[in-house]
């Protein structure tokens, strides 16, 4: 169904906030993603409530840190039921395995569903002059997130977030059972907001996307429940009504 493909971003800095969208919109969404902001302000009990509500969740934590220490975190979060959580893909490849052995263990030990680990390549926010001046890593962003995304597949984990612009290449770098999870959405004729390389709901599920994260699209609209639905019918749409 289509409205299994749509993360709904709570960008918001308290409980109250978050969980006055997630009433609305449990019903109607596939998923909500908990970032820094709440996560810090609320901690563990964001995520619990949101799962006594019926909802799923994606912890945006983008941990990076040695092997060790992303695992044990990794596990933690895995009790706390999240369905996707994430690490930066430049933490490595033991890191990575580290990660999703721990998760795949934690999960295991609690007879829970394994979450989806998945990586962050290049960051949007970083362009190719910035990645090979400051970062001193040189070639294209492109080269560069593909790489990162094969990294993290010979890890064993199971996507990555990506602009909507990557998603093709991850596609044919990385093949069909690897998951995208792609930011930067914005519905024909709604407002960019400070997003710079956006695609519409269609185009980029079109393109291979398997899951899309949106923000004030529907958390800042009049009517969050109506722009949630027209973004699940156009998703519903062009997946043929199939998934
Ligand atoms: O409100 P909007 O739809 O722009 O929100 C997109 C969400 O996806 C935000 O939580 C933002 O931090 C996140 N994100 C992004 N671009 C990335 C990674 C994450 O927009 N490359």
């Amino acid at each position: 169904m289509g409205k299994e493909k749509l993360i709904v971003a709570l960008d918001v800095d308290s409980l109250d906030k978050a969980l006055a969208l997630v009433d609305k919109l449990a019903p109607h969404v596939g998923m909500f993603k908990v970032g820094m902001e709440l996560f810090n302000a609320e901690g563990p009990q964001a995520v619990r409530a949101i799962r006594e509500r019926g909802g799923k969740v994606f912890l945006d934590l983008k941990m990076h840190d040695i092997p060790t220490t992303v695992a044990k975190a990794a596990r933690v979060l895995t009790r706390h039921g999240a369905s996707i959580i994430n690490l930066h893909a430049g933490g490595g490849l033991a890191m990575m395995q580290a990660a999703a052995q721990a998760v795949e263990e934690e999960a295991g030990a609690l007879g829970i569903e394994c979450p989806l680990v998945i990586a962050v390549t290049v960051l949007t926010s970083m362009d190719q002059s910035a990645m090979n001046n400051q970062l001193n890593i040189p070639g294209t962003v492109e080269e560069q997130v593909v790489h990162w995304a094969k990294l993290a597949q010979q890890a064993g984990l199971q996507g990555v977030v990506a602009s909507p612009l990557e998603i093709e290449s991850i596609r044919a770098a990385c093949g069909h059972d690897f998951s995208i999870v792609t930011p930067g959405i914005r519905p024909a004729g709604v407002k960019k907001d400070d997003q710079h390389r956006i695609m519409t709901p269609a185009k980029a599920i079109e393109r291979g996307a398997s899951y899309l994260v949106v923000g004030r699209p529907i958390t800042a609209a009049d009517n969050p429940v109506d722009a949630a639905r027209s973004i699940v019918e156009e998703i519903t749409r062009v997946s043929g009504g199939v998934k």
